[in-house]
């Protein structure tokens, strides 16, 4: 302390001016100059103060406040070298140089520690470089994000235009995320309707009961996709066929984040699909029935001819009589079914010819009246300038009562029978669905009932043969049939309409008539004529027809010849002159039939040939058409019908 006090003491210490000899210019320059240095050495750390207190982020702040603090002090030595011209306080100026010192020497200490960290510190020019490649790769980021986000709605807008599938996203648990304009269209929400519910909506609440919305996920997740053809409900609660499929979406990371759920309505695929198993059915059904019938049909020809014959022998035996008739009356309803049979298999023989349908509804009118019977009203619509159809005439009317019995049947109460007729344009559309028919001009006939219609399990089966939901005994389940056949046989289109309670329309389409195809139609019987010694060759590959047609035409006073094949027909011929060839349309052997007829009339050119057959399939009589020139008679034929057709044609 002592040392202190003597050293701030100024006794026997001079002023500093008094070393200037107190010469005015010197005291002035120094003066002047001190000044000048403090006052500078004062501004500095005001402008360092106010850098700092902007500058709050500046890394080394601290070392600009040490700068401050020894500048500081370096300017107050300044004042002080002026205190010191007139006051000797020397001991106070070593003191504020001391201090000086310190803070002199604590910073060029710190700037030492400091300056590899200061050094490491990015110069302007690397700043620059940076920042060059920085904005060059900010740009490169925008171009990509641009891209990216060009593709996003790309894609976005290619999903979401799709029409024809029902594309959608589910998260993990199910629930919908997004939703196209397909899946709008299809099941008939729109987005803001369905998204953020769960994609277990458009299952059939018996699906949602048997879990299997969640089932599908399951299999999606463990197999990496489900499908499935199902039924699926719209937001009215319709339903479709849909095909489904799930695929899981998952991170790079295999992590799972969702579902992509694509549906597309089959319903019309699935629905040509059934029509067209349909029709295969009936086809088939079709042959087996045919061939059935074909050859029950030979048989009925045997017992026909068996029972007439007999007939003739009984002689005053009222029993056996009786007997014969009731066995008679069983061959004829047999022959019924065969028939009906072979209409259904489009096997009857038919004789279309230009039909005014409208004209053959008049004529059938009297004759529907006693069918339907009088709690039914009939209502018949004739368009104006109705075509003419290609049709067998017969046939069709026939077709018309059954669909009037049908009718009746439906309405136990009465009620109205409508028919109608018109002209009918069937198009590539309707053909397009329809897969049987054939596009173009037809006539249409549409029976229409107010009864108690048809569920779609009886409309799927209507046509089929002895399909019947009537008591026994009151329908043997041919009629539809029989209808059926015979329009598809005329090359028409027939199609059912039918609602349970509401009643049905049965709509036929038969072909629009071209003006040069008439057809030349059988003729009614008249009577029953015997023939006059003419020789009759029989061709019959089976003996038991053989053998009944022989006892027939021997019995009618016909000289009956037999053969067994076309070619054992021919041999005969070649040896003797006949006036009738009587022949089976279909038999084996080297030559057809139509060439032993051609054979025939080549050796006698007067000779009558008449066909027979169970069937029409085959050479002469194409699509069960009769060729303009072609007579015949279809089995099972009855003694009498042989006996006229074989007068008419012997006298003609
Ligand atoms: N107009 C109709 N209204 C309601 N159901 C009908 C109608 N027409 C046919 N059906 C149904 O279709 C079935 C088959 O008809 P189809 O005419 O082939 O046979 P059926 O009338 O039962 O017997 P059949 O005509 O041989 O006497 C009928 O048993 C009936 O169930
Ligand atoms: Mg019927």
């Amino acid at each position: 302390m002592e040392m202190l006090r003597h050293a701030l003491s100024t006794a026997d210490l001079a002023p500093h001016g008094f070393c200037l000899l107190w010469r005015p210019d010197l005291l002035l320059l120094h003066i002047g100059s001190d000044s000048i240095i403090a006052l500078s050495y004062y501004a500095i750390p005001v402008a360092l103060t106010y850098f700092v207190w902007k500058r709050q982020d500046i890394v080394f702040g601290w070392i600009f406040w040490m700068f401050a603090a020894f500048i500081l002090a370096c300017g107050t030595t300044h004042w002080v070298e002026i205190w010191t011209l007139w006051h000797p306080d020397y001991g106070m100026q070593g003191m504020v140089k001391l201090v000086t010192a310190a803070f002199s020497a604590s910073t060029a200490l710190a700037l030492v520690v400091l300056m590899p960290r200061a050094l490491a510190l990015p110069s302007p020019s690397q700043y620059r470089q940076v920042r060059t490649a920085l904005t060059s790769e900010v740009q490169q980021r925008h171009e990509v994000t641009r891209a990216l986000q060009e593709t996003e709605q790309r894609y976005q807008l290619l999903i979401e235009s799709i029409a024809d599938y029902a594309i959608f996203s589910l998260d993990s648990n199910g629930v919908i995320r997004d939703w196209n304009k397909g899946a709008e269209r299809i099941k008939r929400y729109r987005a803001q309707e369905v998204i953020g519910r769960h994609f277990s909506i458009f299952y059939t609440a018996s699906d949602r009961d048997r879990g299997e919305p969640l089932k599908a996920l399951e299999r999606a997740l463990s197999e990496g996709r489900f499908e499935t053809e199902a039924l699926r409900v719209r937001k009215d609660g319709s339903q479709f066929w849909a095909n489904a499929v799930i695929d899981p979406i998952r991170e790079e990371t295999g992590k799972l984040i969702g579902f992509a759920h694509i549906t597309r309505d089959v319903s019309e695929r699935r629905e040509l699909e059934e029509k067209l198993r349909q029709a295969q059915k009936l086809e088939a059904i079709g042959k087996l029935t045919g061939g059935v019938a074909h050859d029950f049909n030979n048989h009925l020809t045997v017992i026909y001819a068996g029972l007439d014959r007999a007939k003739t022998m009984v002689v005053n035996n009222l029993a056996l009589s009786q007997a014969l008739e009731s066995a008679m009356k069983g061959a004829e309803s047999a022959a019924s079914v065969t028939t009906r049979l072979l209409a259904f298999a489009r096997r009857q023989p038919l004789a279309p010819k230009p039909t005014d349908i409208g004209a053959l509804l008049a004529q059938t009118s009297g004759l529907l009246d006693r069918v339907l019977g009088e709690q039914i009203r009939i209502e018949t619509v004739r368009a104006a300038g109705l075509w003419l159809a290609y049709c067998d005439a017969g046939q069709l009317e026939n077709a018309v009562l059954n669909l009037a019995v049908n009718a009746r049947d439906a309405m136990p109460n009465g009620g109205k029978l409508t028919l109608e007729v018109g002209n009918a344009d069937l198009d590539d559309d309707y053909a397009a669905i329809n897969p049987d028919v054939t596009p173009g001009s037809y006539v249409m006939l549409a029976v229409s009932d107010t009864g108690h219609g048809m569920s779609p399990e009886v409309m799927a089966r209507a046509f089929e043969p002895f399909f019947t939901t009537k008591r026994e005994g009151l329908g043997t389940g041919l009629g539809l049939s029989q209808v059926f056949g015979f329009t598809k046989q005329s090359g028409g289109h027939i199609k059912i309409y039918s609602e349970v309670g509401q009643g049905t329309t049965v709509k036929l389409y038969l072909p629009k008539a071209a003006s040069d195809n008439r057809r030349t139609l059988e003729n009614p019987i008249e009577d029953a004529p015997r023939g006059a010694g003419e020789t009759v060759l029989i061709v019959e590959d089976d003996a038991d027809v053989r053998t009944a047609a022989v006892s027939m035409l021997s019995g009618l006073g016909y000289v009956a010849i037999e053969s067994h094949s076309p070619d054992d027909a021919l041999r005969i011929l070649r040896e003797r002159s006949v006036d009738l060839v009587f022949t089976d349309v279909v038999m084996p052997g080297s030559i057809t039939t139509r060439h032993l007829a051609d054979h025939a009339r080549e050796l006698y050119p007067g000779v009558k040939i008449l066909f027979t057959s169970g069937y029409t399939e085959n050479a002469v009589i194409h699509n069960g058409q009769l060729d303009g020139n072609v007579e015949l008679i279809s089995k099972p034929y009855r003694r009498e019908q042989l006996a006229r057709r074989l007068r008419k044609l012997l006298t003609s």
